[in-house]
This record gives C-alpha cells, sequence and structure tokens, in this order.
C-alpha cells in the first residue's frame, strides 16, 4: 500500500483537502464546536458550523484559526486529525504524506505551528510547507517555474496576500489582516449603526455574497431583505439594504486590499513589472468572488486583473500538486534568521 499524498488548505474560513489523483476531496468550514465544561469536540465542519449562533451556553462554537493563522493549536490539532482521518481512513496505518499552506507573511514560530499540528494530527514525517502565493499559483496552472513574474492576490478570509513569483520564488510580497471576515464585520456595523439593526456574522457574509460589490452599480442597484434584531425594541425586523450601501460599508477595507497590491507592485523588480503588466494580476480566494473588485484593482494599479478559474480550490490543488517538487518550494520558504526578522507582522 502506498502513503495517501495530500495538499491541504488550512484557511482561517475553510480547510481544503486535495489528493493526488483524485482531487478536492474534502471542502469544510474550519469551525470545531466543544463543550464549555471539558473542551471535549463535539462536531467539527459543517456541522459544527449550523450550530453557529444557534447553540445553548454549554457549547462553544469556535473557529481555531485566525487571521490566517492558528489561534487555538488544540483546537486546531483536533480538526485536522478529523479531516485527516476522513481522507486517509480511520483503519489505514500508513500515515500520508502531507503539503500544509502557511501565509508568506507569518513568522517562524507560527510557521512551526502550523507543521507541529500537521504532523501531531497523522501527517507523515516531516510535514511539507509551503508558501500560500505559491500554491495558489500552482493550483491556477500559471507556470511559476519559468523566468517570468507572476503576481497572485489571495483574498481569503483572515487575510490578503499578494505576492509577485518568479522560478518558484517569492520576489515580492505583502499580506494585512483584511480580508471577507473583516467584510463581514463592517457590513454588520453599518447595519447597526444606521438601520439599528444587530445581524450575526452569517447574515452578514449573506448579505456580502448576495448583493456586495466593490465599485456600485448605481443604474441596477439590487436590494437584499436582511432581517436581524432590532437594537431598540429587542425583536425582530426585516429592512431592505442596497448593494451600494454595502460598498460603502466595504470601502476603507477595500482600500486596504488595492493599497496592500500597490505596494507589492512598487517593490517588484522593473523587468518582473513589465511582466505582470503584461500577463495580469491572478485573483485566489472567495473574497476574490466579491463582485467587481477585479475592476476596482484594474482601475487603481493600470494592470489586467483575472480571477482564477476555481479560487476556492486552487491553493488546496497547488499544494498537493507541488508534492511533485518539495525540495525548489522548501527553498522558497525563508530561513529561521529571515523569519526572525519579520517577526511580530
Ligand atoms: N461570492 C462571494 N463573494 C464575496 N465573498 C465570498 C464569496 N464566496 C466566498 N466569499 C468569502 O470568501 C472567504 C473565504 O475564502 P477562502 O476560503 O479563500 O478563505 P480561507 O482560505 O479560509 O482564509 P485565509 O486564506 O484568509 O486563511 C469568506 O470570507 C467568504 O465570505
Ligand atoms: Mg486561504
Amino acid at each position: 500500500m502506498f502513503a495517501k499524498r495530500i495538499g491541504i488548505d488550512l484557511g482561517t474560513a475553510n480547510v481544503l483537502v486535495y489528493e493526488r489523483g483524485r482531487g478536492v476531496v474534502l471542502d469544510e468550514p474550519a469551525v470545531v464546536a466543544i463543550t464549555e465544561r471539558d473542551n471535549t469536540v463535539i462536531a467539527v465542519g459543517d456541522e459544527a458550523r449550523g450550530m453557529i449562533g444557534r447553540h445553548p451556553g454549554s457549547i462553544q462554537v469556535i473557529r481555531p484559526m485566525r487571521d490566517g493563522v492558528i489561534a487555538d493549536y488544540l483546537i486546531t490539532e483536533a480538526m485536522l486529525r478529523y479531516f485527516i482521518t476522513r481522507v486517509v481512513g480511520r483503519f489505514n496505518p500508513i500515515r500520508p504524506e502531507v503539503m500544509i499552506c502557511v501565509p508568506v507573511g507569518v513568522t517562524g514560530v507560527e510557521r512551526r505551528a502550523v507543521r507541529d499540528a500537521a504532523e501531531a494530527a497523522g501527517a507523515r514525517r516531516p510535514a511539507h510547507l509551503i508558501p500560500e502565493p505559491l500554491a495558489a499559483a500552482i493550483g491556477a496552472e500559471i507556470p511559476v517555474g519559468s523566468a517570468r513574474g507572476h503576481m497572485v492576490v489571495d483574498i481569503g478570509g483572515g487575510r490578503t496576500e499578494a505576492a509577485v513569483i518568479s522560478m518558484f520564488g517569492i520576489v515580492a510580497s505583502d499580506s494585512v489582516r483584511v480580508a471577507g471576515d473583516r467584510f463581514d464585520d463592517a457590513i454588520a456595523q453599518h447595519i447597526k449603526r444606521r438601520h439599528n439593526l444587530l445581524i450575526g456574522e452569517r447574515t452578514a457574509e449573506e448579505v456580502k455574497i448576495a448583493i456586495g460589490a466593490a465599485i456600485p452599480d448605481l443604474e441596477n442597484d439590487p436590494i437584499a431583505q436582511v432581517r436581524g434584531r432590532d437594537q431598540i425594541t429587542g425583536l425582530p425586523r426585516t429592512i431592505s439594504v442596497r448593494s451600494s450601501e454595502v460598498t460603502h460599508a466595504l470601502q476603507d477595507h477595500l482600500s486596504v486590499v488595492v493599497q496592500t497590491v500597490r505596494r507589492v507592485l512598487e517593490q517588484t523588480p522593473p523587468e518582473l513589472a513589465s511582466d505582470v503588466i503584461d500577463r495580469g494580476i491572478v485573483l485566489t480566494g472567495g473574497g476574490g468572488l466579491l463582485r467587481r473588485l477585479d475592476e476596482l484593482i484594474r482601475h487603481e494599479t493600470g494592470v489586467p486583473v483575472h480571477v482564477a478559474e476555481e479560487p476556492l480550490t486552487c491553493i488546496a490543488k497547488g499544494a498537493g500538486q507541488a508534492l511533485d517538487y518539495i525540495e525548489v518550494i522548501e527553498r522558497a520558504l525563508p530561513t529561521e534568521e529571515e523569519s526572525l526578522i519579520g517577526e511580530g507582522r
């Protein structure tokens, strides 16, 4: 029997597992339900997500990843163990070979925590790490091995990462803790302030996906019905929210995303920048699906922008495919000394 070879995208919002030869075999929210009393895990993934905002006080529903990094080590490990076991089979004694993604801007300590959690959760030692933008580019079928500049911008739940890649290496990059989750917060805040209505994170996300846009379309300004609790009467109430209102609420965060892209373009050596202008920027991650975000970035940077074909799955796929060239990938990771310099970002 051979070891399974899997790529894992351990995201703030979603965990995906790609198995070589089979494709994406698991795609679930990064959510765990535990008992308040003794931290026993009672549900993971889809099942736990269904409990958000609906569970009794004796149960806690946790998202163990925050801003693209591990916020709760033990719960992350338990979640990974559950997912890896589901993919590999409970009675399979052969540990899988694992390539797992880490954001580029994280510290050595944060990176090590991901490796340790994967190994403790059942991955064969050593578990391999890959910078997320590199995995995204491989998964989006960009020829990252060539001596050409390629730019990827990944907008996930917790983080936006922009990077220019050439010859399997990251030439310039930047990352900020502003992405889908912050967009949801901004929408909830806006609805609270403007309409005195309290809504939960899931409702805010639904509004974003239903009518959110990075550039308003004033001629055809769609409306969503939003249900929540009135801040004054305390009773349930439904209001109408316009897409342009959501755009307005997202304004500050969108400009942070745009600034991040611009900073990376500014750091990129001229030859590579000219390749990026020729080929365009590729958007990945769920946040890349926000309506007209590609247009906004194109408008603000002057560089063409395309959304990857499968923006939500390309990182897991790229991580799985990268198992074919482990040595080159490991060279792309910063050394321990280099990551000390970036510590604390
Ligand atoms: N159609 C859509 N429009 C806007 N946002 C979307 C859409 N679909 C998904 N999203 C958002 O994408 C985010 C999840 O994306 P993704 O799965 O790439 O994140 P992640 O990899 O888990 O997070 P990170 O990479 O930051 O750790 C969520 O915030 C979700 O609301
Ligand atoms: Mg991600």
